[in-house]
């Protein structure tokens, strides 16, 4: 098969889509990048360039070249212009079905037949995202879920839902081994894919955990980070539960779970939190308090741990 993804378009340039048109940009993609805030347009470029600075610092690349990678992102406001010689698209704009439905069909109108359409989404239905795309185009329809920030985390959650030939799925999942990531291939379009869902399994019980008062934030984070996390770094649950021996975890299993927060909705304490006003670091208290004064340098922190991390991650993958 030949390789033959080169010229990539980004729409939305928030949260994820200005990291996604980064990521790309960093590998040597061409990256149009889609915007309908004048202010954002303005922005973005300065919000990358310091991203860049901070992987520069921390060696990932070399500072005299985030000229040009800057240079290959280039910053549109007309959909059209944007997508119409675009070998593959990938949508981040806002979770709003109705939006996505739109950006999908008008796509499928102004994107060459050979153009690869994906969705970022984290909870929609492809077939209803869908709902107004050409019978040929629905055979290039993909979500490539990545997860926040995306130049930096390695995961890319990839649909095979039946749409698509295999050749067309390969086609992406090189594109995405090109820029260093990780594939996950979904199999069937169940909400929340995989990362997701064993993510919240774990957050309900983190949450349960502080809820009873079993033990302070800390050292609940620190349970997770040293004890499961740890391993989770490097070796999956499967293997975990087969290196345990699968008897063990039968019996723990059976000990543990009947015991165990098995709400079907979001924690009361995390809930009454967010009544309160308390949302985390951007309203200066959640789980911990923070002081505006340090806001910036515990994200610097946070963002260079993933940083080392990522780096460690060559040496297991
Ligand atoms: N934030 C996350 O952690 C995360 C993780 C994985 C997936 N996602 C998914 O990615 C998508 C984007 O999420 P986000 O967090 O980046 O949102 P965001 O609100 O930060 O960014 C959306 C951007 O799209 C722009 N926009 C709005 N309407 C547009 C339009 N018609 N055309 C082009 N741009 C438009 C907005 O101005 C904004 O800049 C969503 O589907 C979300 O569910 C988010």
């Amino acid at each position: 098969m030949e390789f033959m993804i080169t010229k990539i378009a980004v729409l939305g340039a928030g949260t994820m889509g200005h990291g996604i048109a980064e990521a790309f940009a960093m590998y040597g993609y061409d990256v149009h990048l889609y915007e309908t805030d004048k202010n954002k347009r303005d922005t973005v470029k300065e919000e990358i360039k310091k991203e860049l600075e901070i992987l520069a610092e921390e060696d990932l690349i070399k500072s005299e070249d985030i000229p040009s990678i800057l240079d290959r992102i280039k910053l549109y406001s007309n959909l059209k212009a944007a997508v119409q010689d675009r070998d593959y698209v990938i949508e981040a704009v806002p979770e709003i079905l109705e939006l996505k439905q739109e950006i999908f069909k008008l796509l499928d109108e102004f994107c060459p037949e050979h153009t690869i359409l994906a969705s970022n989404t984290s909870s929609l239905k492809m077939d209803e995202m869908m709902l107004e795309v050409s019978d040929d185009r629905k055979k290039r329809m993909i979500i490539n879920h990545w997860y926040n920030p995306p130049h930096l985390m390695p995961i890319i959650e990839l649909s095979f839902f039946g749409n698509m030939p295999e050749d067309i799925y390969k086609e992406v999942e090189q594109l995405y081994i090109s820029i260093g990531k990780q594939t996950v291939k979904v199999l069937k379009d169940v909400p929340g894919l995989v990362a997701n869902r064993i993510q919240q399994g774990v957050a309900r019980e983190v949450f349960s955990l502080i809820e009873m008062g079993v033990a302070a934030p800390e050292d609940i984070d620190k349970a997770l980070k040293f004890g499961p996390a740890f391993r989770y770094a490097t070796t999956g649950q499967l293997e975990i539960a087969d290196f345990g021996g699968l008897d063990i975890w039968c019996i723990v299993g059976d000990n543990l779970l009947k015991v165990m927060d098995n709400s079907k909705c979001a924690n009361a304490l995390l809930r009454q939190k967010v009544e309160e006003g308390k949302l985390g670091i951007k309203s200066g208290e959640g789980f911990y308090k923070y002081s505006v004064s340090e806001v910036n340098e515990i994200k610097k922190k946070y963002t260079k741990k993933l940083i080392r991390q990522l780096k460690a991650s060559k040496f297991y993958i």
